[in-house]
């Protein structure tokens, strides 16, 4: 099957970097979201990345302008009548992605693919709310998604192999690298990453190390290229929360308690560099 022309659903900091790297590798892309102000938001968003690529010379000036010329805003979940593949990236809630999957199945035309970049939830499940269960697929990117290579893909149970292989081939055509992952809760990637995230706040809950000296620890002991703490306040608190919930639910082992802190951060609206406030405050 071709794909020429996307849909990204949901326009906030993954929403807007896929519908950015979609549009810089040649798709028409449609961008929604159900908020008008995080539409223009997440489009703004990605022009500024162009133009700062255009100043560092990493772009032409003429790359930009025809990037900004394939993208385009949709406010209405129709719209994606006119699409070969839908790229899901709303808020990592089961109740909120169902719907829109329900809603997409009626919109989309039959030889569509839906794909979700949810971050840990069952795709077999989400595909199980359409009629087209074969055409529903992971395509977990990773943040920031203009810089990060890795895209997680997922077969559900009945995910087809022509799926399979329609979105690993865009996925090279993106420059970035597939990796095929069951539909296991938080895949890889988030089974790995996450309890590591939670440890580092229990730490700090524990009164242990302060957020700062726990990221010391991890960047200048172990190389990583920002601490558990900055990585959660980037990534987002409450995606940090349903994912540390996903695995908890999904496995039912209590070492994937969510760190009581993590909760009471989320529930006072911290919920790190898009609320200006986490374990650090950003202005
Ligand atoms: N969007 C787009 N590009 C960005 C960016 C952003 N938010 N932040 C940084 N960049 C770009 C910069 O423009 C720069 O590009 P050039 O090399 O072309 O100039 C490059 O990234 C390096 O940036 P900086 O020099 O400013 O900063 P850095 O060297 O500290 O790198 C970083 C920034 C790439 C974010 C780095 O700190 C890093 O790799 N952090 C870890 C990121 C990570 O672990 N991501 C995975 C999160 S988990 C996930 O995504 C899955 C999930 O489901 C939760
Ligand atoms: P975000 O909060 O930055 O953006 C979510 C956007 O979805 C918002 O703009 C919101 O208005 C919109 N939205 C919510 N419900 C909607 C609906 N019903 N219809 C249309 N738009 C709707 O979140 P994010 O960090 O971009 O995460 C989005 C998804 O990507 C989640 O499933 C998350 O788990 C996953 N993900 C996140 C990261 C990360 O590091 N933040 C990495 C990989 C995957």
């Amino acid at each position: 099957m071709t794909i020429k022309k996307v849909m990204v659903i949901g326009a906030g900091q993954m929403g807007s970097g896929i519908a950015q790297v979609c549009a810089q590798a040649g798709y028409e892309v449609l961008l929604h979201d159900m908020n008008e102000e995080a539409l223009k938001k997440g489009l703004n968003d990605i022009e500024k990345r162009l133009a700062r690529n255009v100043e560092k010379g990493k772009i032409a000036e003429e790359d930009k302008s025809v990037t900004m010329s394939r993208l385009s805003p949709s406010s209405e979940l129709k719209d994606a009548a006119t699409c070969d593949l839908v790229i899901e990236a709303v808020v990592e809630n089961m109740d909120v992605k169902e719907a829109v999957f329900r809603e997409l199945d009626q919109v989309a035309p039959s030889h569509a693919i839906l794909a979700s970049n949810t971050s840990s939830l069952p795709i077999t499940e989400i595909a199980a709310v359409t009629q087209r269960p074969e055409q529903v697929i992971g395509m977990h990117f990773m943040n920031p998604v203009p810089v990060m290579k890795l895209v997680e893909i997922i077969r559900g149970l009945q995910t087809s192999d022509e799926t399979y292989e329609a979105i690993q081939k865009m996925t090279d055509e993106l420059r970035k690298t597939p990796v095929e992952v069951k539909d296991f809760p938080g895949f890889v990637s988030n089974r790995i990453l996450m309890p590591m995230i939670n440890e580092a706040i229990y730490t700090v809950y524990e009164g242990v190390a302060t957020p700062e000296d726990v990221d010391h620890v991890m960047k200048l002991g172990m190389n990583h290229p920002m601490g558990p703490l900055a990585l959660a306040d980037f990534i987002g608190l409450d995606t940090c929360l349903s994912i540390m919930e996903v695995l908890h639910d999904g496995f039912g082992d209590s070492k994937y308690r969510p760190c009581p802190l993590l909760r009471q951060y989320v529930k006072a609206g911290w919920l790190g560099k898009k609320s200006g406030r986490g374990f650090y405050q950003y202005s």
